[in-house]
């Protein structure tokens, strides 16, 4: 961006949205490392007055774990302002008033105790690791299927992602089973979509264009925000140092 145009659009600004991971910290042996410098900018710039909120995909535990980690490496941060898919999620449900079968990760089911899941009529998928059992899977299945108009949401879409003990398929290909299975096709909740980064728009009762998205994932962070006219900033820390090949090979696809 030139600089010369920068304080024009700086001054409409009244509101930030953080990526956290590869912003705010690095994931990695024991949970991950807090970015230098990353802690203090959090503090100034909700002491400047803008209005600040958080947005991750994190969907194997409960945002108040979430919110905990990164309280020990020094961060303050509101439980409330942390958007991860599963509430952002939980609000569709509850505008449109639906009850959910749950596929999920045994650690993020406290995440929806608020949510009446008697008797099903749409089905929820997310990273369930472990719980992704022949057993779970088939269950999510005959409830879908068994529905009149099969309705099915996922938490995210990634392929896989990489732990410290080698890859792991990620929540993208058991959606993919489900859809094939009954031919419908879900409906994802999560970066970058549209319907994510609204709910955060309206939570901070701000227009897109006086919000700024940083992150450090360009399809993910800097795409999503911009499709919905917000302005996108990408940090040179996360991804950005660590994958830029990775981006580039998905960007060509
Ligand atoms: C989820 O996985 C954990 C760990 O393998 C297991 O203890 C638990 O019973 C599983 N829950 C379900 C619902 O499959
Ligand atoms: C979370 O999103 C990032 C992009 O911001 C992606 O690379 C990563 O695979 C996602 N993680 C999961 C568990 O879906
Ligand atoms: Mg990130």
């Amino acid at each position: 961006m030139a600089a010369g145009s920068s304080m024009q659009w700086l001054r409409s600004v009244k509101g930030v949205i953080l990526d956290m991971c590869g912003v705010l910290y690095d994931s990695g042996e024991g949970g991950g490392q807090a970015i230098h410098g990353s802690a203090e900018a959090v503090r100034r710039l909700i002491g400047s007055g803008l209005t600040v909120r958080f947005c991750t995909n994190e969907t194997q535990n409960t945002r108040e774990r979430f919110v905990q980690k990164l309280c020990v490496m020094g961060f303050d941060i509101s439980v409330s302002h942390v958007f991860s898919p599963a509430p952002a999620l939980i609000h569709i449900l509850r505008e449109r008033h639906l009850r959910p079968h749950l596929l999920v990760h045994d650690d993020l089911i406290p995440e929806f105790d608020s949510v009446d899941v008697s008797s099903p009529n749409c089905v929820v998928i997310g990273d369930a690791a472990d719980n992704f059992s022949y057993q779970n899977l088939n269950e999510a299945f005959r409830v879908l299927i068994g529905l009149e108009k099969p309705l099915l949401f996922s938490l995210g879409q990634g392929r896989y992602y990489k732990e410290t003990d080698g890859l792991k398929l990620d929540v993208g290909v058991f959606m993919k089973a489900l859809e094939y299975a009954c031919d419908v096709q879900a409906q994802v909740v999560g970066k970058p979509s549209a319907e994510f980064f609204q709910t955060v728009l309206s939570d901070m009762k701000l227009q897109p264009h006086e919000v700024v998205m940083i992150g450090d994932d360009l399809l993910n962070d800097i795409g999503g925000a911009q499709r919905c006219g917000m302005k996108g900033l990408q940090v040179r820390t996360g991804k950005y140092s660590q994958s830029r090949n990775v981006e580039q090979l998905i960007l060509r696809k």
